[in-house]
């Protein structure tokens, strides 16, 4: 495979669509999930293969609590056949799992073998694979609200000291760099409630294809969009 951008080194995916590449097929929701799983194991591979050092996924938001009973725990039990599925994967590659999201709201089996998982990768510098879990933008602003008037209320940080920098290390991942691209797969055209604060500046990249068939060359597509853009930050375009 050839190295088409050495320029994405954090690439987040809103990975969505499994529930209509399931329907499309007469299938049952789930099937469209596991499907979705499988492909997430090709898309770290691939993007393993174009340098890409930090991948983060959206895997369940704040908001998907509210599907029926039985697609939350398939989602669940899909989250820990995952973890127990690739954490060879992850030794071999030397990559760092790692999670975003309110963990502790998540079902007892599952947040065990994520953070069991995490403690086992922990020493991993080969690259990181984030797992967005029960999150959402806007409760991570919040999150990091909170804790930042306790270290204000003890002392820790004096309130005229508080500035972007100073906020953003009450995220729940400060050492993650921003996403440089963002990609949502199913062609819909929004963010989600996805790394509100970190994707001030990132680059948007829509997919009309259902995550389950988002392969390594839809990808390359994305990245070859990408490397032709032109990120100005807010500034003007340098001659
Ligand atoms: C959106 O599809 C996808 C999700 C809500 C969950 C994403 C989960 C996976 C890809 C599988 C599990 C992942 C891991 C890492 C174990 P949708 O159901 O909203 O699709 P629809 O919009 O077509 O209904």
């Amino acid at each position: 495979m050839s190295k088409i951008s050495g320029k994405v080194n954090h690439l987040a995916i809103i990975m969505d669509g499994n529930g209509r590449w399931a329907e499309a097929r007469n299938l049952e929701r789930t099937a469209g999930h596991r499907a979705g799983a499988d492909n997430v194991l090709k898309i770290m591979q691939a993007a393993k293969e174009f340098d890409i050092k930090y991948l983060t996924l959206y895997a369940f938001s704040t908001e998907n609590w509210k599907r029926p009973a039985a697609e939350v725990g398939a989602l669940m039990k899909l989250l820990q056949e995952f973890i127990f599925k690739q954490l060879p994967f992850m030794q071999k590659e030397n990559v760092r799992l790692n999670a975003i999201g309110r963990l502790n709201d998540l079902p007892e089996a599952a947040r065990l073998s994520l953070l069991g998982a995490m403690k086992a990768t922990a020493n991993n510098t080969g690259g990181v694979l984030t797992l967005a879990l029960n999150y959402g933008g806007r409760s991570e602003i919040v999150d990091a609200a909170k804790k930042l008037i306790a270290a204000v209320k003890d002392g820790r940080i004096a309130p005229e000291e508080i500035d972007e920098t100073t906020f953003q290390q009450f995220l729940y991942a400060p050492e993650l760099p921003d996403p440089d691209l963002v990609i949502r797969t199913s062609g819909e055209l929004r963010i989600s409630n996805f790394l509100l604060w970190e994707m001030a500046y990132s680059e948007l990249y829509i997919s009309n294809v259902m995550w389950p068939d988002f392969d390594c060359n839809e990808l390359k597509k994305a990245l070859e969009a990408y490397s032709s853009r032109n990120r100005r930050f807010g500034g003007i375009e340098k001659k």
